[in-house]
């Protein structure tokens, strides 16, 4: 069993990871953390609490986490995800508290009371991770590890950026946080775009279609989410829900070791995933904590999204 804390800034893929977490044996959420990312973390905060209502897990506790970036003012994602976060999906008025504790102090809690046995979750920027490693420095060690939905590595060809010509929105919206947790020594693994573009991962309109074809209010839940942007975009590139599939089953992806820096100055190339493949930084890149999925088992994570985002389990 993992047993996982979910930092998140919901978004429509990280609803998609919501459903595919809570529907996964292998997958025990223990709290979620939101984060000012593709809306606001007011609006993050509430579609958190509505997708665990909509899961009957009002039980999980969910703290608030960082309003803005740590040291500048990024964009959004509303022109994507919609003004609310949800696209156009309607959801009962959240009645579930929020949990008193900012978010780092969560974090930071969850990791003194687990430790090994908490594997950290963040699909969205990493600003609430950077608060959490500055309060107990000790957290890199003290916790399992951490898989993230974030950057760019052009490691295929599909590895460039979507903020701008090479950084990941995630990484590029908290370049700063991103730089403190990927320099703080925690076992890293990363979905970046390189497999979450590549058209042999994403979902296609007939895997979609399959996915809403059961009447009921998942269907509805997905329809509302994906329905727009699959026509609009031929498709929909499963983010978050691949860095949740790794969480769940491992043995679906290959991933390689490299020793990432993340660009925090460049005018053009602020928040990149820096990857130096130069044959003599080989050493270094073997002896890094960075994990970055490089190929995946398309059948199996096709089924597995099918499954356990489109049925339930
Ligand atoms: O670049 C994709 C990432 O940015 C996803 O986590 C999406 O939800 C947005 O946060
Ligand atoms: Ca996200």
């Amino acid at each position: 069993m993992k047993r996982i804390l979910l930092d998140t800034d919901p978004g429509v893929d990280d609803a998609l990871a919501f459903l595919l977490a809570f529907a996964s044996p292998e997958i025990k959420v223990e709290a979620v953390t939101t984060v000012d990312g593709n809306v606001d973390v007011e609006k993050g905060t509430r579609n958190a609490r509505q997708l665990l209502e909509f899961l009957g897990r009002d039980d999980v506790p969910v703290a608030r986490g960082a309003s803005h970036p740590m040291l500048r003012p990024m964009g959004n994602a509303e022109s994507f995800h919609g003004k609310m976060g949800l696209m156009d999906v309607v959801l009962l008025e959240p009645r579930m508290k929020v949990d008193k504790r900012a978010a780092a102090q969560l974090i930071i809690d969850e990791v003194n009371r687990l430790g090994k046995e908490l594997t950290l979750v963040a699909i969205g920027p990493l600003t609430n991770l950077a608060a959490a490693i500055l309060t107990d420095p000790t957290i890199p060690e003290k916790v399992g590890g951490l898989v993230i939905m974030g950057g760019a590595f052009s490691l295929t060809p599909y590895g460039s950026g979507n903020a701008n010509a090479v950084a990941e929105f995630n990484i590029w919206h908290d370049p700063d946080a991103a730089k403190l947790v990927f320099d703080s020594g925690i076992p890293m693994v990363c979905a970046g775009l390189d497999t979450t573009m590549h058209p042999d991962y994403r979902m296609n309109k007939a895997m979609y279609a399959e996915m809403v074809v059961k009447k009921g209010k998942r269907s509805e839940l997905i329809k509302g989410l994906c329905g727009v942007l699959v026509e609009r975009y031929n498709g929909f590139s499963l983010h978050d829900p691949m860095a949740m599939a790794y969480v769940a089953d491992p043995t679906m992806f290959k991933t390689e070791k490299y020793k990432v820096e993340v660009e925090t100055t460049g005018t053009h190339t602020i928040g990149m995933t820096v990857v130096d493949r130069r044959r003599y930084h080989r050493e270094e890149n073997l002896k890094a904590n960075h994990e970055v999925i490089v190929e995946v088992d398309a059948p199996r994570f096709h089924k597995m999204i099918s499954d356990r985002v489109g049925k339930g389990g």
